[in-house]
């Protein structure tokens, strides 16, 4: 049955009537336009679908609407603040840590989400906590790179 669902998308405050068992991934891409949200597998095995509610990493292919109600949702579209990407971005685009980049969202909001909990990671906890977000075009070793450049401009090293 459908339901009117509110949620902070990037910033704005959003409502969407549908069923609340639908899964957001949908909703994001289709019913709000936001195509930064990439569909791989939808099964929850490949992270091109990451979100970030309330700063975690989620999968919005195995997440329901009605999760998300009253929550702080942000996508690729809402990471950079005006003109100034967020260090995770700049690094990724420094470091040419994409070919496609249909990973590449999905990859920089996994990297966001660890690095509000672990501001120094170890390579090995990069390597880790990357692993279930998959890169067809094998650019793995210069995401790490990028995530380590990224956690070093955020604890103001350089
Ligand atoms: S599309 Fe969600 S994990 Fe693959
Ligand atoms: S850059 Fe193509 S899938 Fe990762």
């Amino acid at each position: 049955m459908d339901e009117k669902i509110g949620f902070k998308l990037n910033g704005q405050s959003v409502s969407v009537t549908s069923d609340g068992a639908r899964m957001f991934l949908g909703v994001l891409r289709y019913d709000l336009g936001i195509k930064g949200v990439k569909y791989g597998c939808g099964e929850g095995f490949c992270g091109a679908c990451t979100v970030l509610v309330d700063d975690k990493a989620v999968r919005s292919c195995r997440t329901p609407l009605k999760d998300v109600k009253g929550r702080n949702v942000v996508t690729i579209e809402g990471l950079a603040r005006g003109e100034e990407l967020h260090p995770i971005q700049k690094a990724f685009m420094k470091r040419d840590a994409l070919q496609c980049g249909y990973c590449t969202p999905g990859m920089i909001l996994n990297a966001y989400s660890l690095l509000r909990r672990d501001q120094n990671p170890t390579k090995a906890k990069i390597i880790d906590e990357m692993s279930g977000n998959l890169c067809r075009c094998g650019t793995y070793a210069r995401i790490v790179e990028a995530i380590q450049d990224a956690a070093r401009e955020m604890r103001g090293e350089k």
